[in-house]
Parts: C-alpha cells; structure tokens; sequence
C-alpha cells in the first residue's frame, strides 16, 4: 500500500527542510508517493494565487498533507496563507506536542505537554476594518460551534492518550463572551465527556508565569486561535526551540502536518534550518496514516525515524539551533546513515 501525499515546499527554510525530510522518509521506507504543490510565495512566483485552487484540491483529494512553512508579509500585502488554509479546509485542531528531547539541552527537563488550538476563529478571522482616519478595529469572534467541537476534540484526544488534566488558558475575565463563550464550552464539553480527565481554567497571563516557573504541572492545554499561536512558540522555547516542535492540523476529514517555526528568513538557503521539526511532523503524520488506515507500514516507519533521531541526537548529531555543528543536509545524512 502507497499512500498519496501532498507536499507543500513552502517558502524561505522550507524546500530546505523539507528536502531533507523527503530523502529521510524514503530511505526509512515510508510508504508515501509525494504530490507537490504550491502555496506562499513559492506559487506567487509560478504566476499563480498564494494558496492555488489545484493546492487546496489536491488536499481535498488525499486528506493528507506536510507542508512547509509559508511567508506571510507583515503590516501588508496578501493575508497568511497559512490561516487561508486553515479555514477552507476547515481544519479546526491545532496539535503542537512539546516535549524534551534527549541530548538537546533546555532549561527543564521534564516537559512533556500538548498544546491544542483553535484554527478558524478568534482574532484571526482576519475582519479588520479602519472605522475612520487614526481609527482601526480588529474582530474577535467565537461561535458556540467552533468552541465546543474543539473543546471535545481535546478531551477525546485527551483520553485517547492517556493524558490527565486539560488547562484552558482564557481572559474571561476581560472578554466576559467571547473567552466567556470558549471557556464555558470547554466545562460543558468536559462534563458532558468524561470525569476521567481533570479540567482546569487558568487566566492565561498567569498561565505564562506558571509555564515558566514549572511546565511539568501542565499536560493538555487548550486555547482560542490567538493565545494558541503565542503560546506554541513560548513552549518550544523550554525545550530547546522552533527546530524542534511538531505540529498538526486536523478537521474531521483532512489534515496538513506543518512545524510551529515559520519560514525564518534569516537563515534560509544557508543550509543552517533543522529539519527536525518538519521530520517530526512527518512522524506524526506517519503514525496518522497508521491509525487511521490501519498501515502498519506507515507506524514502523514512523518507529524507525524516531529510533534514528533519538539515536542522532544523543550521539552528539545537531544543527546549530540545538548546540551541533550540522548543517540541514548533514544532518539528515547522519539520519539515513543510521537507518
Ligand atoms: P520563524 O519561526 O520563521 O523564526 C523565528 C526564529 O527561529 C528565527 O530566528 C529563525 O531563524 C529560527 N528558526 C525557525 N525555525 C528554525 C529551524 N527549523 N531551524 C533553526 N532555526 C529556526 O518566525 P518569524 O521570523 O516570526 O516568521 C518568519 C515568517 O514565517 C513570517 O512571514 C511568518 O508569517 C511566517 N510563519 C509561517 C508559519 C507557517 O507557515 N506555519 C508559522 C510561523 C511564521
């Protein structure tokens, strides 16, 4: 069995990166045939739209993408691409696993947490309006719909891995309906769901405080668009950094698996990005195919690549970002030596 995948280069350290993961993935033996398409400024410069038709369709067909990351001007220009996307494949569930690697050194060692975000809504439904001269709005918007099904999709992803406690950052206190709205969903959810596992609200500026101070007290955190978005990059930084956080988006029928980090201009085409994050993506994507096509193909690839970077990373083997000397292509040399 081959499974048909959408890849997505992406721009800046994306083609990069995910060069890198596509010669991992083949030398692991990942039963995947690679569909490649555009978004970003990549498709821009192909003449097309930054999100094509043909991209989106491609999705729509395979239900599975990995895509790299994708440059969204700032203060300017065309909207994020990455939200576009997001919203039109209605892929609502943000997943970003956080946890310590061994041999990348951080300031914890004992972080092992899941951030899971609401992709469609909030502040990021991108309505933004100039009411008059010196005068802008930006809309946040919650919808009983959105903050329930994300809501349940924690919980059940709570349970279904064995996890204890969902911590919903919020400010409930300041936006009495709108976090009002996600937090009451989320004490809905869990009281029609399940007791097994423990809920928690924490007001979310505390909730950083707290993060800092002790991450180990926090294990399923679930939060609105925004506070997801911030909250992803502070908890990559107490495990070693971008390079190294994974991350999914999932809808009921489809699901892209992209890295937190972003495009990171500053060092691309310099052969400095780590491909870990995006490869790490790719395992989780690798295990999504398992479980949901019963591939087992697809798990023991999955198994290998982790076994190898394991190994890599605890024999000295790193980029920069993490404390190593590899560029990205040595680095994924090291990783195919092992397999
Ligand atoms: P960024 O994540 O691209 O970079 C932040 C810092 O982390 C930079 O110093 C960068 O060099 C470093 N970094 C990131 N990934 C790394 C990796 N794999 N290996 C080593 N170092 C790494 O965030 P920034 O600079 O805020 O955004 C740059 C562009 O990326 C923007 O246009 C932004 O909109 C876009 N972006 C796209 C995302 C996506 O496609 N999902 C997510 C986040 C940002």
């Amino acid at each position: 069995m081959t499974h048909e995948v959408v890849l997505i280069p992406g721009d800046g350290i994306g083609p990069e990166v995910s060069d890198a993961v596509c010669q991992v993935l083949e030398r692991a033996g990942a039963p995947i045939s690679w569909a490649t398409h555009q978004a970003g400024l990549a498709a821009l410069d192909e003449g097309g739209d930054v999100l094509p038709d043909t991209t989106l369709d491609a999705i729509r067909r395979t239900g599975v993408a990995l895509k790299g990351p994708c440059t969204t001007p700032v203060g300017e220009g065309f909207t994020s691409v990455n939200v576009k996307l997001r919203k039109t494949l209605d892929l609502y569930a943000a997943v970003r696993p956080v946890r310590n690697l061994a041999g990348v050194a951080s300031r914890y060692d004992d972080v092992d947490l899941v951030v899971v975000r609401e992709n469609t809504e909030g502040l990021y439904s991108g309505v933004e309006n100039e009411i008059t001269a010196g005068v802008v709005t930006s809309l946040k918007v919650a919808t009983d719909a959105a903050c329930t099904r994300i809501a349940r999709w924690a919980f059940r992803y709570a349970k279904s891995r064995g996890r204890k406690k969902v911590t919903v950052f919020h400010k409930a206190n300041i936006m009495k309906l709108t976090d009002g709205l996600f937090l009451r969903s989320a004490a809905r959810v869990h009281a029609e769901e399940d007791a097994d596992v423990e809920f928690e609200s924490v007001i979310i500026d505390a909730g950083c405080m707290k993060m800092v101070q002790n991450p180990a007290q926090f294990d399923v955190l679930l939060m609105e668009n925004l506070y997801g978005d911030v909250v992803s990059d502070l908890c990559a930084g107490l495990v070693g950094g971008l390079g190294v956080v994974p991350g999914a988006n999932f809808g009921d029928e489809r699901a892209v698996f992209e890295a937190v980090h972003g495009s990171a201009p500053d060092i691309a085409g310099e052969n400095r990005a780590n491909p870990l994050a995006l490869l790490m993506s790719a395992v989780m994507m690798l295990n999504h195919l398992g479980e949901t096509r019963g591939d087992e193909a697809c798990r023991a690839s999955a198994e290998r690549i982790r076994t190898a970077y394991d190994g890599a990373l605890g024999a000295g083997d790193r980029t920069r970002d993490i404390g190593g000397e590899l560029g990205t292509s040595e680095f994924a040399q090291a990783l195919i030596r092992r397999l």
